[in-house]
This record gives C-alpha cells, structure tokens and sequence, in this order.
C-alpha cells in the first residue's frame, strides 16, 4: 500500500470513535485520516460506523452521511458524484479511486472501509490533498490546440479515422489517481511529469489539427520530464476511467525515436 506524507514532525495517532447508531442493523466501519493544520494535533484516524440501510451504496454517500449525520468537521472534495469531475479521487482499502463510484461492498467485504487522502501528496486537511503541482504540470504541457495557419472562417475539422485516435486520451478526469500511485513520481514528483500530464501529452502530440508537435516533443525532451517512466504500470491499474497512461508514454516515446530516424 502507498505512503502518505505526514505533515513535518508528526506521527499517526488514534482518534476518536464516533458512537454507533442506534438500533442500526446493517453496519459497516470506516477509519477515516483526520488531520487539521489549525488544531497542532498529530494526524489520527477516526472511527465512524454508519447505518446502511439509512446510506447509500457508495463509499461517497457514506462520508457524506457521516459529514450530515455524526460529524460535519470530515473535510473532502467532491461534486458531480458520478465519476465526471475527478475531484472526489482518494485512496480507499489501499487504493486510489474514485469514492462516488467505488460500491462500499465492492471495495470490502462490507465490513471495514479505510480512507485516506491520495498518497504522497502534501495534505491540506483531511481527505483533502494540495495538487497546486499537480495541475502545474498538466499547464505545463500546454494542454490546447496550437497551430501556425491562420483560423477557419468556422472550424477546425477532423475526420472520424483522427478524431477516433483521441479515444482513451480525451476521457481523462484529471483525478490524480494514476500519478498518485506511480512510484516514479513519488520519488521525483519535483521533475517527473507523472502519467495524467504526460497521456494529456500525447492527447495533444496525436492531435491532428495541432500545429506544436515538433515543440511539444522538444519540450518532453528531458532525462527526468518523460523518461522517468519505469512501465510499472500502477498507474493503468488504477485509473477509474479505465485509461492507459503508460500506454500513452510508450507511444510518446516511439514518436521521440522516429522523429530522429
Ligand atoms: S507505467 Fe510509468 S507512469 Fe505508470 S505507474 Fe509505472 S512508472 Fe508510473
Ligand atoms: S489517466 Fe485516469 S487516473 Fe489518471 S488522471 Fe486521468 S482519469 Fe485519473
Ligand atoms: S464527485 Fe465527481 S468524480 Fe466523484
């Protein structure tokens, strides 16, 4: 299981355990990271136990029947609550996932569920982590369409065969499950580019309406940047959208080979 980055000088404590609803009769635990930067308190994880039967399915609908029901403190990001905007991606029973489409049954034997933030990133509170490089990287690679001639009078157009090229590229979330699971880029987060920056890389070097492809694969060019990549394949394992990241950086590879040949 990953490691997580403990804010500097602490250590992991017991928290608190939440009481057990009353007459419940389906009940399923959660221990849950906690950590508050105002408090000066060591992180700890709590314990919760919710009502199923008063819970949805998801591991989602049971934090925020805890954040509703016992303890409005419990700090998370989510929005869509169906897997669109990526912002609720956490690590659940040890790994990074999605909690809006992660089955509280299908990710334990409906018994205990552990949750912390996504591993190795700095945390901001809770289950809340900093992606401020994260996202860094992804505006790093530019993430748009570039081109030289000038602009149709309507629109750039693509033909189905190219259009088709962007699939299993395009649906990506921005959720950070992949890079947070790449030990490549928990090692050298500073100068790796982690597997969401670089398929978001390739979505653009196989675009073909994008005019930058010399320039993109220039900028790519790098001992750390791209060739970090160990094909550990963490990060396609993974991914909630069922997207290949290493796959992605393979093909950007080969495309650094044949443009010197
Ligand atoms: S295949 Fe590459 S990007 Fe994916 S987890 Fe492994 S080292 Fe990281
Ligand atoms: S490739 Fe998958 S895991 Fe990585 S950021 Fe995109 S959607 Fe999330
Ligand atoms: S809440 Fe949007 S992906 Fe989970």
């Amino acid at each position: 299981m990953a490691e997580f980055t403990l804010p500097k000088n602490s250590r992991m404590t017991e928290g608190k355990t939440w009481p057990k609803p009353a007459s419940a009769q389906r009940v399923t635990t959660f221990r849950v990271y906690r950590w508050n930067p105002d408090d000066g308190k060591n992180p700890s994880i709590d314990t919760y136990y919710v009502d199923r039967d008063d819970c949805g399915p998801m591991v989602l609908d049971a934090l925020l029947w805890i954040k509703n029901k016992v303890d409005p403190t419990l700090t998370l990001r989510r929005s869509c609550r169906e897997g669109i905007c990526g912002s609720c991606s956490m690590n659940i029973n040890g790994a990074n996932t999605l909690a809006c489409t992660m089955g509280i049954d299908e990710c334990s034997d409906g018994k205990l569920v552990k949750i912390y933030p996504l591993p190795h990133m700095p945390v901001v509170k809770d289950l809340v982590p900093d992606l401020t490089t994260f996202y860094t990287q992804h505006a790093s690679i530019e993430p748009y369409l570039k081109t030289v001639t000038p602009s149709p009078e309507k629109e750039w157009r693509q033909s189905p065969e190219d259009r088709q090229k962007l699939d299993g590229l395009y649906e990506c979330i921005l959720c950070a499950c992949c890079t947070t699971s790449c030990p490549s880029y928990w090692w050298n987060g500073d100068r790796y580019l982690g597997p969401a920056a670089l398929l978001q890389a390739y979505r653009w070097l196989i675009d073909s309406r994008d005019e930058d492809t010399g320039e993109r694969l220039d900028r790519l060019e790098d001992p750390f940047r791209l060739y970090r990549c160990h094909t550990i394949m963490n990060c396609a394992n993974v991914c909630p959208k069922h997207l290949n990241p290493a796959k992605a950086i393979a093909e950007i590879k080969k495309m650094m080979v044949t443009r010197q040949l």
